[in-house]
């Protein structure tokens, strides 16, 4: 269980990006952080990340501050994918795989080789592997940016936007196979994309200025923003 516990961030030029932001990720299933452009889900995304520190508040997780986490034990937890996806342009899918596995894992290369394909395999996109990015579609480059980070079996996974490139059609797919995967990790899904966070999320919170809006099943959520 991840808890933000009155979590604020203001940037260097002042704007106060979140404020006073509590909200608790439950250990199973797909949690929503939705709102407009602006709202504050990118930067709350990096406070839970560890990328931005709080300048009020705490992140737990499971009972432990993640301030005080070491490095290595935080990422192996908590796995991230970002709206530009960063994958190395001149690695193929299954090197980009096994870096995360050597580097961060200290696996062998034939360890690290033998395990992505493995989960490449599990994912259903085996048929990926020898391909570079530049020759994938974005819908393709998020599954493989999202099976690089399960590869290290992380608790959590945080995406930001992960539709922000998939057209309509694309987007049901991609909720469908995100829903497949909830017994490998809960993920947070940051997204502006309501019909995505619909057909994926059993609960989650809408921002707004900084701050929580609605928060409740999807459903509620989205029914109450409806009215406002
Ligand atoms: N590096 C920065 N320096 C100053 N202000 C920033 C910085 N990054 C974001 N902001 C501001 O903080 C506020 C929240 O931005 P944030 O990126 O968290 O929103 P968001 O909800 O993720 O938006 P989007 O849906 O467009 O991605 C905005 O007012 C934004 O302009
Ligand atoms: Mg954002």
């Amino acid at each position: 269980m991840i808890e933000v516990q009155n979590v604020a961030y203001t940037y260097a030029d002042g704007t106060k990006a979140v404020n006073d932001v509590s909200m608790t990720f439950p250990e199973q299933g797909i949690f929503a952080v939705m709102g407009l452009s602006g709202s504050g889900k990118t930067t709350l995304l990096n406070c839970i990340a560890r990328f931005l520190s709080p300048k009020q508040g705490e992140i737990i997780l499971d009972g432990q501050d993640i301030q005080e986490m070491k490095e290595i034990d935080f990422r192996q937890q908590v796995g991230v994918v970002f709206q530009h996806l960063n994958l190395f342009p001149h690695m193929n899918v299954l090197e980009n795989m096994m870096l995360a596995l050597e580097r961060v894992q200290g696996k062998t290369k034939a360890a690290a080789k033998a395990e992505s394909l493995e989960m490449l395999e599990r994912l259903n996109i085996a048929e990926l592997a020898q391909s570079y990015p530049a020759q994938v579609s974005g819908g393709q480059a998020q599954r493989v940016a999202i099976a690089r980070g399960l590869a290290l079996k992380p608790k959590f996974m945080l995406l930001d936007e992960p539709t922000s490139a998939l057209d309509a059609a694309t987007t049901s797919d991609f909720a469908r196979w995100l829903r497949e995967l909830q017994a490998f990790t809960s993920f947070i899904i940051v997204t502006h994309d309501l019909p995505f966070a619909e057909q994926t999320a059993e609960q989650g919170v809408f921002m707004e200025s900084g701050q929580v809006q609605e928060r409740g099943t999807l459903a509620e959520v989205l029914k109450n923003i409806d009215r406002c």
